[in-house]
């Protein structure tokens, strides 16, 4: 494909990705958990191009984006929980899975042949510009290779897709740092991705609990063991780095990075995938990670965490 444009984040670049999106290309997006790598999600042969440039096996189904929600019910039969759900959270980082509705459009590619397809409205100001200019779905999971760390700034993209994609737009670093919450709708309302928005805030403005997820690879494929890895072997729930591994902290500590020396799990967040990508260089053998509480984004933050550990495939 040849070299990778850098686009700027201005109203040139947005009209430049949009018309890129137009062509079938491929961008990489900024959105406010981590960069997006965007393809128009009608297209069979632009979807197809994003599996082979991630080198994502070809069953696990896209995150569709779109400007505004009430775009969904174009592709989903759209519910009243739907609606609650959309009205806290969209814009923002919670992605809803809902049952595909006839006559919707959509590459089959995208849902890797289910029946439903899950939507997202980003808040990130320069993705729903390029949403809005493109006016159309886009499919986008995260921008990198797949089963490697996400990517939160355009050299992370660059780190692992340089030349692999058309172009990507500059949004800077992403604030929520970790990827959307996934919540299914097809049946009882079920957590199937820990993520950006803590679940007891969805339960809060559905009155009840969400299933969670038996952990079946089949209905949230992305959700695999082994995920979200550096190169370098992670070790968890560690007071001290051993020989040879750094020690990532977490509180006030010694170690070689802290993800948040005040204990703010928001902070946490938005560092981990950077402090990931930062540790993860040749000659570092392990890195140890601290102790994090196991509440609000601490559940997804220790969920990524478990998979940059998991024993590789
Ligand atoms: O924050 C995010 O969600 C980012 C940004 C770019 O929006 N995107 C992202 O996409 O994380 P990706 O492709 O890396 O993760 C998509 C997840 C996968 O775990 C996939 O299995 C699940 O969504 N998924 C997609 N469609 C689904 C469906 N119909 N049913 C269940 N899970 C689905
Ligand atoms: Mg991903």
């Amino acid at each position: 494909m040849g070299k990778t444009e850098l686009l700027p984040g201005d109203e040139g670049g947005i009209v430049r990705a949009a018309e890129l999106l137009s062509e079938g290309r491929l961008i990489a997006l900024p959105t406010e958990t981590v960069y997006g790598l965007a393809g128009d999600a009608r297209s069979d042969r632009a979807v197809a191009r994003i599996y082979e440039a991630k080198g994502r096996p070809s069953f696990n189904p896209l995150i569709v984006h779109l400007p505004d929600a009430r775009l969904a019910r174009d592709f989903v039969t759209w519910t009243d929980t739907a609606q609650k759900l959309a009205d806290a959270f969209w814009p923002g980082p919670l992605t809803l899975v809902l049952p595909l509705r006839a006559g919707h459009g959509l590459s089959a590619l995208v849902t890797a042949g289910l029946d439903t397809v899950a939507l997202r409205v980003p808040a990130h100001p320069l993705a729903r510009a390029v949403l809005r200019a493109f006016g159309g779905p886009v499919a986008a999971p995260s921008a990198n290779p797949s089963g490697r760390i996400s990517p939160t700034t355009v050299a992370h993209v660059m780190a692992g897709l340089d030349g692999r994609i058309d172009a990507v737009i500059d949004g800077g670093d992403c604030d929520v740092g970790l990827e959307s919450t996934i919540v299914g709708l097809a049946g009882v309302p079920t957590l199937l991705r820990p993520g950006g928005v803590p679940a007891d805030r969805i339960e809060a403005v559905l009155g009840a609990p969400l299933e969670r997820d038996a952990g079946d690879a089949i209905t949230a494929p992305g959700q695999l063991a082994s995920h979200y890895a550096p190169g370098a072997r992670v070790r968890l729930n560690a007071t001290q780095a051993d020989p040879g591994e750094v020690l990532l902290g977490f509180g006030p500590m010694a170690c070689d990075l802290n993800l948040s020396e005040t204990g703010d799990l928001v902070e946490a967040a938005a560092n981990l995938f950077r402090h990931l990508h930062t540790l993860d260089r040749p000659g570092i053998a392990g890195i140890a990670v601290a102790p994090i509480p196991d509440t609000g984004l601490g559940v997804a933050i220790n969920d990524r965490l478990r998979r940059a550990a998991a024993p590789r495939g």
